[in-house]
């Protein structure tokens, strides 16, 4: 990101998370940010160069290499490692990372005596700095077929298991490497670990968000100068608390704007008024559900839709600003949107996320995002030091779409009052039993199925809703809940009798993966 000096006033104290394509990237600096130290990601997969321009926009107290789903034989990433080494701060390798120190620091790397995968024990023969609290052995997380079978020239072994020789190594001043992973939490000990290697920088502690809020106003009102503003608010944390420090900056010449595209879930909109008015913003209110209705029409492609809800929400609001006379639009885009990620050149995109956050760049307003800076927990603390209502915390996320992504096919009129009435019994059983807390989602689906059935003795052919009730911690992977009997029972009795156009209700049973959660 090309504004940190612009955003912090200077070069702030970083830990820079250098991301090889591992799933654990985002992990590592979420952990080492809940030690109150800033990191920041860079992606390892742009090059040396690509790396020392962005090391050069931070105050550097050290540097983790993380892991990766290459092999040091396959991906030639030496030269980073090389440039970590020499810039005399703590460096941390953690699995191909670690690997990867091994390599290019005269250790010999190869193939593992054997491969190891999920929880394994580790036991530890010198603790030196960052072992300290382990105890003589511990369980700790593992995925790696490599493994550092001998150790550089002049590295102190910290510690072993049955496929790693060296599960842990100190090389130098402050070097490490380690072959589990710390950021997750099947590893015992592991924020530990993290802890005690940060220690070693001299951040925990200088970085916390919820104090931040003075530099964040101060921001907008650096970026917006007199000019006006938009908002869009969705009611949900991210872009509430956005435009609640730009309230405190602009005043009146901050514009909040709830869109309203019809596509909510029954209630949503009441419920994302009040908590805006709560918060002391008194959006203006468009009502721009015919438009998307229309451009809706025959597109049945769920990518086609969310496209076009994107495009049309886009324009709505564009037209707003303009009617306002504002040049500006502030968002709640959070860390994890905007970061380049480590990710393969050429992954596939699974989905298209169109939600309040994910805007083009391009709508011929300035864009400000005073959230840019903050992962989704820290946002949470910067709500709370604002003394925004706890209703901000939805009880589940929904998609930005909403109820397009949950009819197959063509949303109609007709399709959305189903879905919508399914959706809201599905929503009030299982809230009004408390089962809500351990869930991560729990919502309907309109299939384009129909079905037989049989309804006050005369047959019955009519639609068939699915419902999916998952636990998750992220959406990254999810299960189906093992819902009470009776509690799927009552769900089918009364959107069977209280909608008559369905027929058939059934239960979605599928993990993700191989499943997504939403069903388009
Ligand atoms: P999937 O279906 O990919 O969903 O397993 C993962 C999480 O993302 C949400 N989701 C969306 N959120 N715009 C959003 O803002 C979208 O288009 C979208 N599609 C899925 C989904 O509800 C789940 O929490």
């Amino acid at each position: 990101m090309e504004d940190v000096a612009r955003f912090f006033s200077g070069k702030p104290k970083a830990v820079l998370v250098i991301d090889f394509g591992g799933q654990y990237a985002h992990l590592i600096a979420r952990r080492i940010r809940e030690l109150e130290a800033l990191s920041v990601l860079v992606s390892g997969y742009m090059g040396l160069d690509h790396v020392v321009r962005e090391a050069s926009k931070y105050d550097v107290h050290g540097i983790v290499l993380s892991g990766g789903p290459g092999s040091v034989w396959e991906e030639s990433h030496d030269d980073i490692a090389k440039w970590a080494v020499g810039q005399g701060i703590p460096v941390l390798g953690i699995c191909y990372g670690h690997q990867l120190l091994g390599k290019v620091l005269g250790g010999k790397v190869s193939r593992a005596p054997r491969g190891e995968f999920g929880p394994t024990l580790v036991k530890v023969l010198d603790e030196d700095e960052i072992l300290k609290g382990h105890g003589k052995e511990f369980t700790a997380w593992m995925s790696h077929n490599d493994a550092v079978i001998e150790p550089p020239p002049g590295a102190k072994v910290l510690a072993v298991s049955d496929g790693s020789p060296v599960a842990a190594m100190k090389v130098g001043y402050a070097v490490y490497g380690v072959q589990w992973h710390p950021e997750v939490v099947h590893t015992q000990h592991g924020l530990r670990l993290l802890r005690n290697w940060l220690e070693l920088t001299g951040l925990p502690g200088s970085w916390r968000p919820g104090e931040l809020i003075e530099e964040l106003v101060n921001y907008v009102k650096r970026e917006v100068g007199n000019g006006i503003a938009v908002a869009a608010v969705s009611g949900g944390v991210d872009s509430t608390v956005a435009a609640v420090i730009a309230k405190k900056a602009l005043g009146g010449r901050l514009i909040p704007i709830f869109i309203d595209h019809g596509l909510h879930p029954e209630g949503e909109v009441e419920r994302a008024l009040e908590v805006l008015y709560k918060s002391g913003l008194e959006p203006v209110v468009v009502d721009a559900s015919e438009e998307f209705l229309e451009s809706l029409k025959g597109v049945s492609d769920p990518e086609e839709k969310r496209r076009i809800i994107g495009r049309v929400y886009a324009e709505v609001l564009v037209r707003e600003a303009r009617r306002r006379g504002a040049k500006y639009l502030v968002q709640g885009t959070i860390y994890p949107d905007v970061i380049e990620s480590g990710a393969r050149p050429g992954s596939d995109v699974i989905k298209t996320h169109h939600n309040v956050g994910g805007l083009p760049r391009d709508i011929g307003l300035r864009i400000v995002e005073p959230l840019k800076w903050f992962y989704k927990d820290e946002v949470r603390k910067i709500a709370r030091a604002l003394g925004l209502p706890e209703e901000l915390e939805i009880k589940q996320p929904v998609p930005g779409p909403g109820l397009a992504v949950r009819i197959e096919g063509e949303v109609t009129r007709e399709k959305l009052r189903i879905v919508s009435k399914a959706d809201a019994i599905v929503r009030s059983i299982i809230e009004g039993r408390g089962l809500h807390e351990s869930l991560w989602q729990y919502f309907a689906i309109l299939t384009r199925s129909k079905a037989t059935g049989v309804k006050g003795d005369r047959r019955a052919y009519g639609y068939v809703v699915v419902v999916r009730v998952v636990e998750s911690r992220d959406a990254m992977t999810a299960r189906p809940a093992k819902l009470p009997w009776d509690v799927l029972e009552e769900i089918a009795v009364r959107i069977t009798s209280e909608i008559p156009e369905v027929v058939r209700v059934v239960y979605d049973i599928t993990p993700k993966p191989p499943a997504t959660i939403e069903w388009e």
